[in-house]
């Protein structure tokens, strides 16, 4: 009996499976009961499934709001990409606190060093100390000076070896370029002052101009700017 019974009760569920797990079944009896009743279930029914259409449709004007900047920014980034190929090679500018002279930018130095960490610190800022290359740049880079006691190293030196001036980019100073006041021996660089060249000790501390060539600047600097 026993067992039956435990064999009934186990079946049970088994029988009526199929009607109980078919979900419409159970509203359909249940909205059976009035017609006031079966009403209000359809319109909370409604209600359900137009506060999910709202909660759905709220959700996705969301992320698509979250989405738009990116999407935007992107646009404006292959903007700037274009403008940076097409239009940038125009603007030719010197980086902040560099004067422009001619093809060049000048950096004149507020600290003092000796010739070699003026070499040195020019190189940490992607330029070289200044090449003159005739009277006219001499002038020009002198009018840029408004200290008469100020004097500033630039990229000559003796080379003992060669018994001759050289610049920093391996050219020798050729004679009518500039006037050195001062020896021309061992351990011997270049500074200029607002009017004259002198040669002085390497070791002693000045001040320096830096250059860069315009053109390398436009490459150099371009993508930076953009930032
Ligand atoms: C713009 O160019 C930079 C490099 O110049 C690149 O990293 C970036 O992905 C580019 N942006 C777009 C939107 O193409
Ligand atoms: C410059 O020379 C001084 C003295 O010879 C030396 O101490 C210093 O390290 C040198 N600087 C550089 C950048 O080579
Ligand atoms: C090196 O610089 C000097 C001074 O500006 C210039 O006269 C010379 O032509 C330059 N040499 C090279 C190889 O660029
Ligand atoms: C002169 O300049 C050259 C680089 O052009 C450098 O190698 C050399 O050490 C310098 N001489 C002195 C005395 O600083």
């Amino acid at each position: 009996m026993d067992q039956q019974m435990m064999y009934a009760e186990l079946t049970l569920p088994k029988d009526s499976g199929p009607e109980s797990s078919s979900p419409s079944s159970l509203p359909r009896d249940v909205c059976q009961g009035s017609p006031w009743h079966q009403f209000a279930l359809k319109l909370s029914c409604a209600g359900i499934i137009l506060l999910v259409l709202v909660v759905t449709g709220l959700s996705l004007s969301v992320a698509s709001l979250l989405q738009k900047p990116s999407i935007g920014k992107c646009s404006v980034d292959i903007q700037q990409n274009r403008t940076k190929t097409t239009e940038r090679p125009d603007l030719l500018n010197c980086p902040i606190y560099w004067k422009q002279v001619q093809e060049k930018c000048l950096l004149f130095s507020h600290t003092v060093n000796p010739w070699n960490n003026s070499l040195a610190d020019c190189s940490t800022k992607e330029s070289s100390l200044l090449l003159i290359q005739d009277k006219d740049e001499l002038t020009r880079t002198q009018n840029l000076i408004h200290d008469k006691a100020i004097s500033f190293w630039i990229g000559l030196n003796f080379s003992l070896s060669e018994k001759n001036w050289k610049w920093i980019n391996g050219s020798f100073l050729s004679s009518n370029d500039l006037k050195i006041t001062g020896d021309a021996k061992e351990n011997s660089c270049v500074y200029i002052s607002q009017t004259s060249v002198y040669s002085e000790y390497c070791s002693t501390e000045m001040k320096w101009i830096c250059q860069k060539e315009l053109t390398l600047v436009r490459n150099k600097v371009s993508p930076d700017s953009w930032l």
